[in-house]
């Protein structure tokens, strides 16, 4: 069933993000970051969180699918991954995310491309691990999609989540790990899994956090505006793993 509340909070935060005044950088990690118009800038919660939580150090080529500006895959390659790509439908984000890896010295680690999920790789290119923190608020059926930023956002119908799982396989290697940073405050996790497992991937919780609302949030409680509404917002970074080894 559609997360109604998580829903709202995505119109809320993409509407203020339409009416913010423009701007052309950001920082986060004690770095400054390019941004180019209608890109989701990296330093929200979720991006901190999970790219500060990702295993590196274990590994050498890594896929981070729907970049936005970066900042994930920019820290990978600062980070040790000498092989990194950049993916993302939106082509302004991966502008971005080609302008930030020059900007920190890893231009010639990271590879940016312009790709609905895993279309414009090679048909057999493999990663270490992949990763997407995705746009987690599941929208209705006929949600319009105004401008590009709604990608950052929005799944119509977890249509794109459900993709995604049926992509991996073919970018994998027995030993590839794949995670998804996710909020199950405001996605829907249990139609997460179900579309999971009709790839046959399982997911395990690799980190988790609850992040208290700031005292200055003005978003919405509730999604009928009755009540309390949650204190906390809740990401978690899943690793999925196949439910059968190459199944
Ligand atoms: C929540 S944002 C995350 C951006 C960035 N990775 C970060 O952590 O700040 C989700 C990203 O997925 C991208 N995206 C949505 N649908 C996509 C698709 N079909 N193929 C590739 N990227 C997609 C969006 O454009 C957006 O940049």
């Amino acid at each position: 069933m559609l997360n109604e509340f998580g829903y709202h909070v995505g119109q809320w935060d993409i509407s203020r993000f339409r009416e913010r005044p423009p701007q052309d950088s950001f920082t986060v990690f004690d770095l400054e970051w390019h941004l180019l118009p209608d890109v989701w800038p990296g330093n929200a919660i979720a991006t901190k969180l999970f790219t500060s939580w990702l295993p590196y150090e274990e590994i050498d080529s890594f896929l981070e699918v729907g970049c936005g500006a970066g900042v994930t895959a920019v820290i990978a390659a600062m980070r040790g991954c000498s092989q990194v790509c950049a993916l993302d439908i939106n082509p302004a984000a991966a502008d971005t995310a080609r302008l930030n890896a020059m900007r920190h010295g890893v231009g010639d680690k990271v590879t940016a491309l312009t790709s609905d999920l895993f279309s414009e790789l090679d048909k057999d290119t493999t990663f270490d691990l992949i990763y997407w923190n995705s746009p987690f608020v599941e929208a209705p059926a006929g949600h319009d999609y105004r401008s590009q930023i709604d990608y950052a956002a929005f799944d119509s119908d977890y249509k794109v989540h459900g993709a995604f799982f049926a992509g991996l396989e073919q970018h994998m290697s027995k030993t590839t790990r794949v995670f998804l940073g996710f909020s199950e405050t405001l996605g829907n996790p249990q139609r997460l899994h179900e579309l999971a497992a009709e790839s046959g991937f399982t997911a395990s919780v690799y980190r988790k956090e609850e992040i208290a609302l700031p005292a200055d949030y003005a978003g919405p409680r509730t999604s009928d505006g009755e009540g309390e509404g949650p204190t906390s917002f809740v990401y978690v970074l899943y690793e999925f793993r196949r439910t059968a080894p190459n199944a």
